[in-house]
């Protein structure tokens, strides 16, 4: 069983909780340039702050491979964290020094401790047990709230929690789970859709979904692999050459339940406003040119079948949405799910491209469920659990 925030023992008021969080955002010029994932955290710092409990907060952001990196400091937090709860809000660096440890325990009670990025330090990410037992000095009780890292186990999110208990997960967890397990056994039919570039993360835990959903559809460089790799000739575009194989597997297992794009937008140069871009059949993508996105023709069809679904989840965008002529695919996906959430069907986004485009589409709040992780709601959808989260559960 895992333990939630209601199963910590009683009269914490005056210890430390030490929270991870998941606070990695982009940052544009030092400042936080979207605060999401920060504000999916307030709940749980509300519940600790009304007891008198004083929380820690542990956080990665981006990847220093295991080195300080100015531009990957947490420092930027501390502020945005402090406008949002509206307390005051301190910061110590490096998150496992002496400096950090007197912070905590000097922490006055209503203030909260932004500590600076676990991945300055080489151990973080290979576990060590060593930054464990010094991280986990750092609380008197573990709260596990970063739901967007719990498919890592690291120190800060495994090896704390062994050492240090009780650990229970926060209310951010609790949250996505509860959302994610409504799509265990989903009402039928269940689509999925998959885009993005990350395919090697992404190809092999597509492959659990060939017996659960109804359909999939796929986009973004994922489709351009698929394409390849059933023979299309796909240009210039961004094709992930290991992953040709494996997609060839997958399409050979249930060629029913794949869609791929008819239809392509293209270009020659990706993001220079002055090339030329055009929507062509996908047999007839010229030498040199990428496709960007998916087509008029594919975008009709996924979003037929996205309203034909009772359940639907989504990961991954279906091309560079970030450059406007190239969101269309994206944003019809987006608008079908928000759709289809208001008819009463279950949409779930699940990833950080995706959730900004329904962002930035203005459908944050007519999508039935936007995730905080990507990588961590596919590995839970495909695996039914996440290293994170085993590591809370009753030994
Ligand atoms: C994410 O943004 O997906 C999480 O914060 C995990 O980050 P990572 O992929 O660098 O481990």
């Amino acid at each position: 069983m895992i333990g939630n925030l209601g199963d910590l023992p009683v009269g914490l008021a005056g210890k430390r909780a030490l929270v991870r969080v998941d606070y990695n955002v982009p940052l544009e010029a030092g400042r936080v340039a979207d605060a999401t994932r920060v504000e999916a955290s307030l709940p749980t710092l509300r519940w600790l702050l009304q007891r008198n409990v004083r929380p820690v907060l542990l956080s990665h952001l981006g990847r220093p491979a295991g080195r300080p990196n100015p531009a990957l400091s947490l420092a930027p937090l501390a502020p945005t964290l402090a406008d949002l709860l509206g307390v005051e809000v301190d910061f110590a660096a490096p998150c496992d020094g002496e400096a950090a440890l007197a912070a905590s325990r000097g922490l006055a009670a209503g203030r909260v401790l932004v500590l600076e990025n676990t991945r300055f330090l080489p151990g973080e990410t290979a576990n060590d047990d060593a930054l464990a037992g010094r991280l986990a000095r750092l609380g008197d009780v573990f709260v596990n709230d970063a739901f967007g890292t719990l498919h890592r186990a690291h120190a800060s999110t495994a090896g704390v929690p062994a050492r240090l208990r009780p650990a229970v997960m926060g209310l951010l967890v609790e949250r996505e789970l509860a959302a994610l397990d409504s799509l265990a056994d989903p009402p039928r039919p269940f689509v999925v859709a998959f885009g993005g570039a990350k395919i090697g993360d992404k190809i092999d835990l597509m492959r659990s979904f060939l017996e659960r959903a109804d359909v999939i559809l796929v986009g973004g460089a994922m489709a351009n692999t698929f394409l390849r790799a059933r023979g299309v000739d796909t240009g210039a575009s961004l094709v992930e050459e290991t992953a040709l194989e494996i997609a060839l597997s997958i399409l050979a297992e249930r060629p029913d339940r794949i869609r791929l794009p008819v239809d392509v937008t293209v270009t020659e140069r990706p993001g220079d406003p002055a090339a030329t871009t055009r929507d062509v059949a996908v047999d007839a993508i010229e030498p040199g040119m990428a496709a960007v996105d998916i087509g008029p023709e594919s975008r009709a069809r996924y979003a037929e079948e996205i309203q034909r679904c009772a359940s639907f989840f989504w990961n991954g965008p279906m091309g560079l949405f970030e450059d406007p002529r190239y969101a269309a695919g994206t944003f019809a996906i987006a608008e079908a799910a928000a759709e289809i959430s208001e008819a009463g069907a279950f949409a779930v986004i699940g990833g950080g491209d995706s959730a900004a485009a329904v962002r930035r589409a203005g459908l944050m709040d007519r999508v039935s469920h936007v995730c905080t992780g990507g990588g961590a709601a596919l590995e839970y959808l495909a695996r039914g659990r996440l290293p994170g989260l085993d590591i809370l559960a009753d030994a």
